[in-house]
């Protein structure tokens, strides 16, 4: 596979690579990248052939988006990329308004999205986080109202329940507006929730799923032991986002990566690489983010468009990182069809 294998993102027209540069790094202090490297890293991503840039107006409080902004001007790009940002986290504390998915939040947020970004659109808008209390109806329309003003082109929803996804689709559907075209989740080897229901609902939605964290911040990539979890430098070794009941380092985690491992060494990659071809392969994705703090670690994501899995060695990954029973499985449905096997079209 190459950046340049473009795809539909679900059930759209809008064209992107298998590979997304999430830019998350970008202006981070401490576990991210400094303004120079992103620069690198951007543009590598870029000469290599992809055409995603995935940011959000929370990332180090704005400065991504300024930078990535910089870049895509400097680079002269903007026609032939799509550029993708996010709203819903809060960016003043204190002031409701700041944050949620509300239309008055919704607006405030893009107007500052296109100013540091440089731009007058976004190519794929991203409800960044369900808020819990805006109506489905109001995000709906208030974004759709964005498209026909041409202010977004299309848009997406991240980090929400299987439901409000299928129910904001279904509207969309019956009332002929736009919907969502994408949904942005965590997907990894070590998180792999997202395949009950929100894999389901996007298939049935007509939504590409973009994964996030598809080395679990770092820890899929093999560097860390379960002998010393400080040694190498990096952001799962300090204060990070996955910590406490959402920390990495769990003993069925370990077990994952040593299986993780022996495939690397069989396939004669990196597991980080062999981590991401395992993403790439997975039913109803449409273009995995990619995060890196140096230039070296971008490159080598980029090199697992080259892994070929086997279906053995696919059935081995997929087998130590099983979630675990599904109710809704091939054996119950052999029971309800009286032992005839049969195919449906969310199958695919
Ligand atoms: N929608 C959401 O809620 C959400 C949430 C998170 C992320 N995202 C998006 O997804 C993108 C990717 O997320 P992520 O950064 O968490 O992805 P990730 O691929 O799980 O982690 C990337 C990190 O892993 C480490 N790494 C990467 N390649 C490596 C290599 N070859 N060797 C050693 N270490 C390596 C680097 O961190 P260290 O060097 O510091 O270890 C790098 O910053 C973000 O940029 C953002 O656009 C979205």
């Amino acid at each position: 596979m190459k950046l340049t294998d473009h795809r539909t993102l679900g059930r759209s027209g809008l064209i992107v690579s298998p590979l997304a540069l999430g830019t998350m790094t970008f202006g981070a202090a401490g576990w991210g990248a400094t303004d120079e490297v992103s620069r690198q890293i951007l543009g590598a991503y870029l000469d290599a052939g992809g055409n995603v840039i995935d940011t959000a107006d929370v990332y180090s409080g704005g400065r991504s988006e300024e930078l990535v902004g910089q870049f895509i001007a400097e680079h002269g790009v903007r026609d032939r990329v799509v550029l993708s940002t996010k709203f819903g986290f809060s960016a003043q504390r204190g002031n409701p308004h700041a944050g949620g998915n509300g239309r008055k939040h919704i607006h405030a947020a893009l107007e500052g999205s296109l100013k540091r970004l440089q731009t007058e659109y976004v190519d794929l808008y991203w409800l960044h986080v369900y808020d819990m209390v805006t109506p489905v109806e109001e995000v709906l329309q208030t974004l759709g109202d964005l498209v026909r003003s041409g202010r977004i082109r299309y848009f997406g929803l991240s980090d929400m329940p299987a439901w409000y996804a299928t129910k904001m689709a279904a509207l969309a559907q019956a009332d002929r507006v736009p919907g969502p075209v994408a949904v942005q989740l965590e997907y990894s080897l070590v998180a792999r929730q997202l395949e009950a229901e929100h894999r389901p609902s996007a298939r049935d939605g007509g939504q590409g799923l973009m994964p996030w964290s598809p080395l679990a911040g770092g820890f899929l990539t093999g560097k860390y032991s379960r002998d010393d979890l400080t040694r190498p430098q990096g952001r799962l070794s300090g204060s990070n986002p996955f910590q406490g009941p959402f920390t990495k380092f769990t003993e069925r985690n370990w077990q994952i990566l040593d299986t993780l491992r022996t495939v690397a060494v069989e396939v004669g990659h990196s597991p980080a690489r062999v981590a991401l071809a395992w993403t790439l392969a997975q039913p109803g994705v449409s273009s995995t983010l990619v995060g890196a703090r140096t230039l070296p670690q971008l490159q080598d994501s980029l090199a697992a468009l080259d892994v070929h899995l086997t279906p053995s060695q696919l059935e081995t990954l997929d087998r130590v990182s099983s979630p675990g029973p599904d109710f809704f499985s091939a054996g119950l449905r052999q029971a309800v069809f009286g032992g005839v096997s049969v195919e449906g079209w969310t199958d695919a």
